[in-house]
């Protein structure tokens, strides 16, 4: 699978970290984010990775903030984009399952790597359940027309 990952200053470690877990689990991975320690501002980064997988360049993306919540709700404004913020490994699976989130995000304050690793495993491992899903998440798209 081929995934766009992005970050801003606050993930650096934790971004090159799930990089290389995603490599050795076999996938592509394209980094949009920063890999440099200063201040920087996260919308740029959350922008970049909606982009990517609402054009079709990646299959889903991974958002490392210091909480998962403002670059996930920058990506949120890119057409097409259902980036969810997960804390566990639950919450990973559902929204996968139920919301077919196609970018996930959470919080390197939040979360520690081994979390991390298990909500990008469990994310990966799980499958759109389809059926009554499908109607609400065309119901989420219609707003983006309105
Ligand atoms: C940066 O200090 C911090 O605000 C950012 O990483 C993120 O947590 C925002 O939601």
């Amino acid at each position: 699978m081929k995934i766009a990952i992005g970050n801003d200053h606050t993930a650096v470690e934790m971004k090159l970290e799930i990089q290389k877990f995603l490599e050795d689990l076999g996938h592509e991975v394209v980094n949009y984010g920063t890999d440099a320690a200063e201040s920087c501002n996260y919308p740029i980064y959350g922008e970049k990775v909606g982009l990517a997988v609402a054009g079709g360049e990646a299959d889903c993306g991974v958002l490392i903030c210091g909480t998962g919540v403002g670059i996930s709700i920058a990506a949120n404004k890119v057409k097409g984009i259902r980036a969810a913020v997960c804390t566990d490994a639950t919450m990973a699976r559902l929204v996968k399952e139920h919301n077919d989130a196609n970018i996930i995000a959470f919080g390197a304050r939040i979360v520690g790597i081994e979390v991390a690793k298990d909500i990008v495993k469990a994310y990966l491992d799980a499958e759109f359940m389809g059926g009554r899903h499908v109607r609400r998440i065309e119901m989420i798209h219609e707003i983006e027309t309105r």
